[in-house]
């Protein structure tokens, strides 16, 4: 037995990892589209990691949070990496949370017992999406200071706890406080409860296990099993190096640079971060209305209750015409409306134009899902 073999076996045996309920898993697995999921783990890791050094140097307050975060990107060694790479690791995590929510909504994996794993999801993205917009006022600069403003404004309407939950951001008014609260919230509150989540998250993943793939028969999957340790263990720190190789070199390349400070008086166009710009759009389309907010509430509330929606067996997204249809508009209005913000941010749109388009969509994927369907039966039929 090696030297290596004799270390391993001792830290095995007094550290139990053999005994690590981590069960060896269908070898289906071992293939990218079930690792999203894991991507998204290892890019909460590294926003723990680099928002505990960011906090070494970053300073709340009207005063020091916009010098602080000057200081971090030009005298803090490796300071602009760390802040640029915390930043697009962000937008990773968000972006990979839209992956991983697409390819579970259409391979169907909230059916057959995984109903509150999908239902933890949505929870979890809600975090995500949260952590994002709490860390956008950090650095206290004129945009990200408006875009929080207004997201404060749209959060009081919501009904019954509108109030309550904007009060819980911004405190007793006083910028100091809306700092000490934005601030709890984005390294204390929110971390731990997406914490929380995805430990619950992954206890339901190891009981219900991975979601077969659609073209298999599961009995003849499930028979070849592969050991977590050691050929999931490396896969998975691979493609999460993988991950932050990528994040790191683009920070590399395109650093960050602060925008003006808040109440500095340089006209801005207040622009949120682009995961919001497609509710930014919206409001465009009705500027004093707070339609907006309901919307967001009732895209929230459709996908938590799907997996009761969606009651047939079948996980094909053929086989579900009306639920693939949605899940396509979905996708073509986050696109379409985060296009049309950026090439026309704050622009008033008028109904006539906006509501062809935002009922236009759906109607037709309805229609055109509706008519594949019909085929595609005709043709199972035949076989
Ligand atoms: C920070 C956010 C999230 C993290 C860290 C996370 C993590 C994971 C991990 C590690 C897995 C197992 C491997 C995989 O299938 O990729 C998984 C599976 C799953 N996740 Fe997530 N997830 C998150 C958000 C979501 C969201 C937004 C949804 C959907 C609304 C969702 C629904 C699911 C489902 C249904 C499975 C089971 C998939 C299967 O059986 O193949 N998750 N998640």
């Amino acid at each position: 037995m090696g030297i290596f073999d004799k270390i391993w076996n001792w830290i095995d045996k007094k550290g139990h990892i053999s005994d690590i309920p981590l069960k060896a898993m269908p070898d289906y697995t071992l293939n990218i589209t079930y690792w999203i999921g894991g991507l998204l783990a290892a890019a909460f890791f590294y926003q723990a990691l680099t928002g505990m050094v960011l906090m070494l140097y970053y300073l709340p307050g009207q005063d020091s949070a916009y010098k602080s975060t000057e200081y971090i990107m030009n005298s803090v060694p490796f300071g602009n990496l760390l802040l640029t790479s915390h930043q697009y690791m962000a937008y990773a995590m968000i972006f990979l949370v839209f992956v991983h929510f697409f390819r579970n909504y259409f391979i169907g994996a909230y059916k057959k017992g995984r109903e509150l794993t999908w239902i933890v999801g949505v929870l979890m993205s809600v975090v995500v999406i949260l952590m994002g917009f709490t860390g956008y006022f950090l650095p206290y600069t004129e945009i990200s200071v408006d875009a929080t403003d207004v997201g404060i404004g749209m959060a009081k309407v919501i009904p019954f706890i509108g109030s309550f939950l904007a009060g819980l951001i911004s405190g007793n008014g006083t910028i100091s406080s809306e700092f000490s609260r934005i601030l709890d919230f984005h390294v204390l509150i929110l971390p731990a409860i997406l914490l929380l989540l995805l430990g619950v998250h992954m206890y339901l993943y190891e009981k219900n296990e991975a979601a077969p793939p659609l073209d298999l028969n599961h009995k003849v999957v499930n028979k070849r099993r592969i050991k977590w340790f050691p050929v999931f263990f490396a896969y998975s720190l691979a493609i999460g190096f993988l991950l932050y190789g990528v994040v790191i070199i683009l920070s590399a390349i395109f650093p960050l640079t602060l925008p003006p400070e808040a109440g500095s008086g340089i006209p801005i166009i207040p622009m949120p971060e682009w995961y919001l710009a497609p509710y930014y759009k919206i409001v465009d389309f009705d500027p004093i209305s707070t339609n907006v907010i309901y919307l967001m509430l009732l895209i929230v509330i459709f996908l938590i209750i799907i997996p009761f929606l969606d009651r047939k067996e079948s996980r094909d997204p053929r086989d579900r015409p009306f639920f693939t249809a949605i899940g396509i508009t979905l996708m073509q209005y986050l696109i379409l409306y985060t296009a049309w913000a950026y090439i026309q941010p704050g622009v008033e749109v008028q109904p006539i134009i906006w509501a062809p388009i935002s009922f236009g969509i759906p109607i037709y994927n309805i229609i055109f899902a509706m008519i594949l369907y019909k085929k595609y039966r005709r043709g199972v039929k035949i076989e």
